[in-house]
């Protein structure tokens, strides 16, 4: 339920920590031989904002989201599952350094798995 969320967004430290956690995440990213080569040419200033953003909105914060829908932002990039694993790896490890409670953790995963077919495109059935 909602509530539920918004515990976890709030628990978390709200959208300053959230902010901090995507800035380690993208930093780790950008040094990932499997996955910088995505970012090459990106503004990660933007970047960073519009994750900080989405993830805020995700977990259940106020905020709105008002970048591009997933699927499309990530379509036609030749994202697998191997490269979203890594990405998601890099967050899981943020979390864990910054000492935050393993239940809280895979709250954050799960949520953000939901998202998974959206960014490998996986449930898409392009004609
Ligand atoms: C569940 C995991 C992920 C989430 C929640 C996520 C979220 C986002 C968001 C919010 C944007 C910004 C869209 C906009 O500009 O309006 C974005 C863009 C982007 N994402 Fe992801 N992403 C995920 C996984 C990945 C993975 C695994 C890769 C590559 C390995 C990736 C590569 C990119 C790239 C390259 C862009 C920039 C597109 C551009 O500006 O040209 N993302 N993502």
């Amino acid at each position: 339920m909602n509530s539920q969320e918004q515990t976890l967004y709030y628990r978390l430290g709200g959208a300053e920590v959230l902010r901090q956690v995507v800035e380690s995440m993208y930093d780790r990213i950008l040094t990932d031989p499997l996955l910088k080569g995505f970012f090459e040419g990106v503004d990660m200033d933007k970047q960073r904002k519009m994750q900080s953003e989405f993830l805020a909105a995700a977990l259940g914060g106020p905020e709105k989201y008002g970048g591009l829908d997933l699927a499309y932002a990530h379509s036609g990039k030749g994202i697998t599952t191997v490269h979203l694993t890594a990405f998601v790896g890099h967050l899981l490890d943020v979390l864990e350094e910054r000492g935050v409670d393993e239940n809280d953790i895979q709250g954050v995963i799960s949520r953000i798995n939901t998202y998974a077919n959206d960014i490998t495109g996986a449930s898409t059935s392009d004609g």
